[in-house]
């Protein structure tokens, strides 16, 4: 059994907005449906849990029912931060087997595609923590509390995360366990919290997708926006060789003209 939480317990403070992000209209439907239509579509996925920002959970269950999305079982409160939601998710996951397969997705990420999730369905059957991620253009320098750069780690080794992260049930429960006895316990993401609080299981890392990107600042609503324009007239999983055909092809004029 595999079960999808969609997490959208944030609010979106870097958008500025008093709208949480996963709730703006982006090619014409909130951010949120169009991230959970991408599970109720995945033949992998048998359920669906959503985490919503507390204040807008009557919102959310509007947005399911007006959608008739199927495999959404609940509709819960998010916690104060990713890691408290992905726990409160956990919590209500308790007579599940330990070996279903739990994804963890970002509810901003409405772009994702049926590849990435069929892949971490797939590589969990080997594997008890996968992640998604792609490569870095830019270089990634680390820097110290004064804005010193301290390294700059080769950028073949790099790569940008993403999400699903995918689980074992009984593994990301074991990791939050042993996290939430360390008085320090901070992470972005969940498969930090497997890295260090389970060190040896080893995380596999599945291809992540360009267009997967996570609305976070203003300018990102209209690169979405865009992104979904291209998708919908194109192949459903708008890739690279669109990318070529659109840029010689004769609709668009890429290099100015006489
Ligand atoms: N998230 C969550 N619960 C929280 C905080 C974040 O479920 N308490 C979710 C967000 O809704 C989002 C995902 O985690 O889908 C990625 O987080 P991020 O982009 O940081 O979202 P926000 O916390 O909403 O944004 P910001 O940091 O700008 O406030």
């Amino acid at each position: 059994r595999t079960v999808a939480v969609v997490l959208a317990g944030g609010s979106g403070q870097r958008i500025g907005l008093s709208t949480p992000k996963q709730l703006l209209k982006i090619a014409g439907k909130p951010i949120l449906e169009h991230t959970l239509a991408l599970f109720e579509e995945a033949p992998d996925v048998d359920e669906i849990v959503l985490m919503m920002n507390p204040g807008f959970v009557k919102d959310a269950e509007e947005i399911v029912r007006k959608a008739g999305f199927t495999k959404v079982s609940r509709v819960l409160p998010g916690g104060t931060s990713r890691n408290a939601t992905t726990q409160l998710a956990l919590d209500v996951l308790t007579d599940y087997d330990p070996t279903t397969k739990v994804l963890f997705h970002d509810a901003v990420r409405p772009l994702l595609s049926q590849r990435i999730i069929a892949d971490c369905v797939k590589a969990l059957d080997d594997y008890s923590a996968v992640d998604v991620a792609i490569p870095s253009s830019d270089t990634i320098i680390e820097v110290d509390d004064n804005d010193i750069i301290t390294d700059v780690p080769r950028r073949s080794r790099l790569r940008r995360g993403q999400t699903p992260q995918g689980f074992r049930l009984g593994t990301i429960k074991d990791a939050y366990a042993k996290a939430w006895e360390d008085p320090a316990f901070e992470a972005t993401d969940d498969c930090t919290v497997v890295l260090r609080y389970l060190p040896g299981t080893p995380i596999f890392v599945v291809p992540g997708d360009e267009h997967n990107m996570k609305v976070t600042q203003p300018v990102d609503i209209f690169i979405a926006d865009k992104l979904f324009q291209l998708a919908s007239s194109t192949t459903p999983e708008f890739g690279e060789e669109d990318y070529r055909q659109r840029l010689t092809g004769s609709t668009m004029v890429v290099f100015g003209g006489s």
